[in-house]
C-alpha cells in the first residue's frame, strides 16, 4: 500500500476550522492507519460540524414551543364518530397489504447499552418461553402477517456502524429467520463525530480514528437515498413503509387498521401513539403547535408542562410516542432532497477520546456532544398527518433498561407479552392457572380472533405452555 499524504488544502481546513488536533499523530501512523484517518476525514463536512458545535443551526426554545402545544388532533380508541370508521380502515389496509404494496423498516441502530447488552439490541433474546430475540419476534410476525394476506412484505432493516456486523452474522447463521434474500434488505445508516462539549473540537477514539456515533434514527433518510433503496421500493411497486424500532416486541407489524386510517385519510406521514401512563414518562410527546402535528422528546418538553391536566385531571399532552409510523414511499422521495434539512439534535454524553498526549480517558460524566437526527421530525413537513391511538396492552413494551430499573425492563415486556397472551386465550374461553405463563408463536395465532379460531375446547392452563 502507499503510504498516503496529507492533502495541503485537508491542512488548511482543518487549521481554517481549529481542529488541527486530528491530525497530531498523523507521522507515527502506519499506512493504513492514514489511510483509515484520511478516509473518515475526508467524510466530514467542517462548515456544518461548525455550525453544530456553537449551536448555530438549531436551537429551539423548547418551553415557547410548549407553551403553544395542543393535544393532536388524534383518532382515538373506541371512537364511533370519527370520520373513518375502523372496518373501513382495515379493509383499505387489507387491499393495500394484499396488492404488495407494504414493506416494513425496522430500526436496529441502537445497541443495548441501557440494557447491559453489548450486542445489537435485535439479538436479545425477549419471548418468555420460547427464547426467541426481537428480530426473531419482529420477523416471525411479519412473516405470519404476510402468509395472512398472500404476500411476501420486503423487511429493509437499518443498522448502523456498531451493529451492522454482528446483524449480518446473525441473519447468515439463522438462515434469514426464514426470509427469502428478495424479502430481506440490511443497509447501514451514517455515523457523526463527536465534539468536546467545551472546546467544540471533534474528538479522537484512538491516534487514527474520530469519535463516531450512529447519526440518528433520522439518518434513515439519507441512508435509503445512499443505497438507492426509494428505488427499489417503488420498483417493487411499495407504495407504503410501515416503521417501527427493534426494541419493541409488540410493534403491531403492518396493522391493516393503522395502514387504512393512513390511506383513506390521504396522510404522508402517519403516527401511532399511546395514552401516556404518567407526565414524565419517557416517551416523546406527539403535540399539535401551530396546526402542525410535532413531537417533543420527553427530555426536552419542560416538566411543567408535561405535568398539565384536564379539567377532568385527565393529562393534557396525552399522547406517547411509541415511534410506529406509516410513510408514504413517494412522501420520503419528496423530502429526501431536503435531508440535509433535518435538524440535529445535541445529546450531551460521556464519550471515550484520547488527550493531547494520546492517552485514553473514559470520563464518568458527560464531556461530549452527540448530533442525532430524529426521524419523526419529517412530521411538520408531512400533508394530512395523522395520528392514531393504539392500546399499549396490545403494542407497546420497549425493552429499554436491565431488570432492576423501574420501566422498560425485559421482566416487565415478558409480563405484558404474558398478559397479552393470556388475554386472547380467555377471549377463547380458556381459563389459566395463576403464575402460569403463556406464549403464543404468530404463525399459530396472529390476534384473539385467530386465536379464537384455533381454540376448538376451552382449556384450562395449568402449566406454562408455548403455542406454536
Ligand atoms: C425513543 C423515542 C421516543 C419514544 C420511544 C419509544 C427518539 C429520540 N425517542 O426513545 O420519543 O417515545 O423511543 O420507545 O427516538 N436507533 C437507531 N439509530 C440511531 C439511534 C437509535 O436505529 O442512531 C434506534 C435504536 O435501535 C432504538 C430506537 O432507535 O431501537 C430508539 O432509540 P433510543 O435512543 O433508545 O430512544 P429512546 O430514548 O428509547
Amino acid at each position: 500500500m502507499s503510504e498516503p499524504v496529507l492533502p495541503d488544502a485537508l491542512r488548511i481546513e482543518l487549521g481554517r476550522y481549529d481542529q488541527l488536533q486530528l491530525i497530531a499523530f498523523w507521522d507515527s501512523l502506519s499506512s493504513v492507519e492514514k489511510h483509515h484517518l484520511l478516509e473518515q476525514l475526508q467524510q466530514i463536512d467542517f462548515v456544518e460540524m461548525q455550525r453544530l458545535a456553537t449551536g448555530a443551526d438549531y436551537a429551539p426554545n423548547w418551553a415557547e414551543l410548549a407553551a403553544k402545544a395542543a393535544p393532536p388532533p388524534a383518532i382515538r380508541l373506541h371512537d364511533s364518530t370519527a370520520a373513518i370508521s375502523a372496518a373501513a380502515a382495515r379493509a383499505a389496509g387489507e387491499e393495500a397489504l394484499r396488492s404488495g404494496r407494504v414493506a416494513m423498516i425496522l430500526a436496529a441502530g441502537g445497541q443495548g447499552t441501557r440494557l447491559g447488552f453489548d450486542h445489537p439490541k435485535g439479538l436479545f433474546p425477549i419471548a418468555p418461553l420460547s427464547n426467541r430475540t426481537l428480530f426473531e419476534m419482529h420477523v416471525d410476525r411479519l412473516r405470519a402477517v404476510g402468509k395472512r394476506y398472500g404476500v411476501k412484505i420486503p423487511l429493509f432493516i437499518m443498522t448502523s456502524p456498531a451493529t451492522d456486523h454482528e446483524t449480518r452474522e446473525f441473519f447468515l447463521r439463522h438462515h434469514h429467520l426464514g426470509l427469502s434474500q428478495d424479502e430481506l434488505t440490511i443497509f447501514c445508516q451514517g455515523s457523526m463525530p463527536a465534539v468536546d462539549s467545551v472546546t467544540g473540537k471533534i474528538l479522537l477514539a484512538s491516534q487514527s480514528e474520530i469519535a463516531l456515533s450512529p447519526d440518528g434514527h433520522g439518518g434513515l433518510l439519507s441512508a435509503l437515498n445512499k443505497h438507492g433503496l426509494l428505488h427499489q421500493a417503488s420498483h417493487q411497486g411499495i407504495d407504503y413503509f410501515f416503521y417501527a424500532q427493534v426494541d419493541n416486541p409488540l410493534v403491531p407489524v403492518a396493522d391493516p387498521e393503522l395502514m387504512g386510517y393512513h390511506i383513506l385519510a390521504r396522510s404522508e406521514m402517519t403516527t401511532q401513539v399511546v395514552q401516556k401512563r404518567f407526565a414524565l414518562e419517557k416517551v416523546g410527546n406527539v403535540v399539535s403547535i401551530d396546526g402542525k402535528v410535532q413531537i417533543i422528546e420527553y427530555s426536552d418538553l419542560p416538566p411543567a408542562f408535561a405535568e398539565q391536566l384536564n379539567a377532568d385531571g385527565s393529562l393534557k399532552l396525552w399522547a406517547g410516542n411509541i415511534a410506529v409510523h406509516v410513510f408514504d414511499v413517494a412522501f420520503l422521495r419528496r423530502v429526501v432532497q431536503h435531508a440535509h434539512g433535518l435538524p440535529f439534535h445535541r445529546a450531551k454524553k460521556p464519550v471515550p477520546h484520547i488527550d493531547a498526549l494520546g492517552h485514553l480517558i473514559q470520563p464518568s460524566t458527560a464531556n461530549a456532544i452527540k448530533f442525532e437526527r430524529f426521524i419523526f421530525d419529517l412530521l411538520p413537513l408531512a400533508n394530512k398527518a395523522i395520528v392514531v391511538e393504539g392500546d399499549a396492552r396490545e403494542v407497546f413494551a420497549p425493552v429499554k433498561n436491565a431488570n432492576g430499573a423501574p420501566t422498560d425492563t425485559p421482566a416487565a415486556t415478558q409480563s405484558a407479552l404474558i398478559a397479552l397472551h393470556g388475554e386472547w386465550l380467555k377471549s377463547a374461553g380458556c381459563t389459566i392457572a395463576p403464575g402460569i405463563k403463556v406464549e403464543i408463536h404468530p404463525a399459530w395465532a396472529l390476534d384473539a380472533t385467530e386465536v379464537q379460531g384455533r381454540v376448538e375446547k376451552p382449556l384450562h392452563i395449568s402449566s406454562d405452555t408455548y403455542f406454536a
